[in-house]
């Protein structure tokens, strides 16, 4: 593992003790050779993700992957953010998008704090999968790359195409020459689907991941916490590093 991709709330945060228990955890694999990137990978705004990180536990990542893929953020390269926002911006609309789900469907905007120039975000209990597809298709009918993600049987986002947790998450590791089976993610919610689908990617489900996550994610590579939130991430994060482990040679 030398790439860590984790969700943030009800993956290792749902509260402080959460974020201390897998602060100390994470401080505990610094020793590692090379020690691991940490990447919080979260529907969250960037803004209200480094909000969090300073008043909690959690440990200070290298990067940042927030607004379900949309946004991209490390402190090393100052560039990276417009590099990703560029290669987002490839027929793409967002007046457009909000337009044609305010005009066909009754689901509620959320609010301003969860949009950015790349992800519209609604509110939409129990939304008909049948009815999503037809918003996908009116809206790729005014010529944009569109793609939706269905969370937590409530939060529906449209973003470009090229967006979503797994593509930022892959583009981050090709930026820095991490191959994709070095990348292990963790998560608990249908936004997390995408991470799982990374060619080659390692994973871990926590125990009290939605149920619509665990029948999307059908891979050998991915285990299946026992534990919720953060005991699960480390319990699946030791089961990877013991299997690892070159084994002591028979003499
Ligand atoms: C986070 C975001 C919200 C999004 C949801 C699911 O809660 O704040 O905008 O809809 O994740 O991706
Ligand atoms: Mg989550």
């Amino acid at each position: 593992m030398r790439l860590f991709s984790t969700d943030l709330d009800g993956t290792i945060f749902d509260g402080s003790a959460s974020a201390e228990q897998f602060a100390e955890y994470w401080d505990s694999l610094a020793s590692l050779d090379p020690s691991p990137v940490l990447v919080y990978n979260t529907g969250r705004s960037l803004d209200d993700s480094r909000a969090l990180v300073e008043k909690t536990p959690l440990p200070h990542p290298q990067f940042y992957i927030c607004g379900v893929g949309t946004q991209v953020y490390g402190d090393q390269d100052p560039d990276l953010t417009e590099r990703w926002h560029r290669h987002l911006s490839n027929h793409w609309n967002y007046d457009t998008v909000r337009e044609v789900v305010s005009r066909l469907s009754p689901a509620r905007i959320q609010p301003r704090a969860a949009q950015n120039a790349h992800k519209c975000s609604w509110w939409w209990e129990d939304a008909p999968a049948a009815h999503i597809a037809e918003l996908v298709a009116a809206i790729q009918s005014h010529g944009l790359q569109v793609q939706s993600v269905y969370s937590s049987n409530r939060d529906l986002d449209f973003l470009p195409v090229r967006a979503n947790k797994g593509n930022a998450v892959a583009w981050l590791a090709d930026q820095l020459g991490v191959p994709l089976d070095e990348i292990l993610v963790a998560g608990d919610s249908g936004n997390d689907a995408s991470m799982y689908q990374v060619s080659g990617v390692h994973g871990i489900i926590v125990a009290n991941a939605e149920p619509a996550l665990v029948s999307a994610v059908k891979s050998e590579r991915v285990y299946h916490a026992a534990h919720n939130c953060a005991a699960g991430v480390i319990e699946g994060i030791s089961r990877l590093l013991t299997e690892r482990k070159p084994r002591a040679s028979a003499s």
